[in-house]
């Protein structure tokens, strides 16, 4: 069941027994999260991010050098030959011959299938447009399993923008390989686009559609909240009318259940105030530290230097 040499493209690629051991490997690897370990010395890490970002970038280098690994890459293509015109396919070319594994975000939708039909190393997906980020699934998933125990059984809402948030995409994929009950709860205009609810019906998952929060939110365990991603809006008096939907304060955590967990992929903007951040609910902190550790068993897997 090894996943040495597997691109990490969507989470669709990948059977329950896979989501499984990724699980498994980043619960043994957690405590090296902390202590560093020498699993990936001498392999070089490439992160090709063409697109802003933060944690994901930061959270795959961490991840590498608590290995053992090292790092290279760009966050700012501007500053390469990327802005003399190079194409993707041959810049991953490029760095191939540099590195072990590569990491690309990239705005633009199938551009890692792209490079992964292109590399003969391992390509990791950090975000495609509006399409997926697998390793952000991966570790919203870790996070709910190490925080509530279990992923079956539960009520997940996902809340937001689900019309272009490419982490629910892949997090709703991911879940539908389990028996939960999933709520898209969303404004009218950024429901979850029809290809991945097809997707769904498809595959027998139970779900629901609703614009207000506070019809599920007495029932659910996991709040699962994004930003609405102005960015990607054709129209920006669109995102006007939509930006403040939602906005999870203390208040409205009254009618919640007492174990009930709030993840976010972060960053946040107006949709979590700051006052819910010391409830007992927040969990999108921790989430930052799970991510690092999913994001280790991810590199450790693919570059097999664990089973
Ligand atoms: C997300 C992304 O880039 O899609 N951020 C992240 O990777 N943690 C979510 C977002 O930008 O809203």
């Amino acid at each position: 069941l090894g996943l040495k040499g597997r691109d990490i493209v969507s989470v669709t690629d990948f059977t329950k027994d896979e989501v499984e051991t990724i699980l498994k490997t980043a619960k043994k690897l957690e405590p090296l999260a902390r202590e560093g370990s020498s699993l990936l010395k001498g392999k070089v890490l490439a992160t090709l991010f063409f697109e802003p970002s933060t944690r994901t970038r930061l959270s795959f280098e961490t991840a590498m050098i608590r290995l053992g690994g090292s790092v290279i890459g760009f966050a700012e293509p501007g500053s390469t030959s990327i802005a003399k015109g190079e194409t993707l396919a041959d810049t991953v070319r490029v760095v191939e011959n540099y590195a072990d594994v590569l990491v690309v975000r990239h705005p633009l939708e199938g551009s890692s299938r792209l490079a992964a039909d292109y590399a003969t190393i391992p390509v990791i997906n950090a975000g495609a447009g509006s399409e997926e980020h697998p390793t952000q699934a991966f570790l919203d998933l870790y996070t709910i399993w190490r925080e509530l125990g279990k992923v079956d059984e539960l009520n997940i809402a996902l809340v937001g923008d689900l019309k272009y948030g490419r982490t629910v995409h892949s997090l709703a994929y991911l879940l539908s390989k389990y028996k939960v009950n999933l709520f898209f709860v969303s404004s009218p205009t950024l429901r979850i686009r029809e290809e991945v609810s097809g997707d769904l019906r498809k595959l027998g998952i139970r779900f629901e559609e609703k614009t207000d929060l506070k019809e599920v939110l007495p029932t659910i365990d996991v709040l699962y909240l994004t930003r609405i991603q102005k960015e990607r809006f054709p129209d920006l008096t669109e995102y006007e009318k939509v930006k403040r939907y939602y906005r999870i304060t203390t208040d409205i955590l009254r009618e919640a259940k007492s174990n009930m967990i709030i993840l976010h992929p972060l960053p946040r903007l107006d949709e979590i105030d700051t006052a819910v951040d010391s409830t007992p609910h927040a969990r999108y902190f921790k989430q930052v530290f799970y991510g690092v550790v999913t994001r280790m068993a991810l590199l450790a897997l693919v570059l097999g230097a664990v089973e």
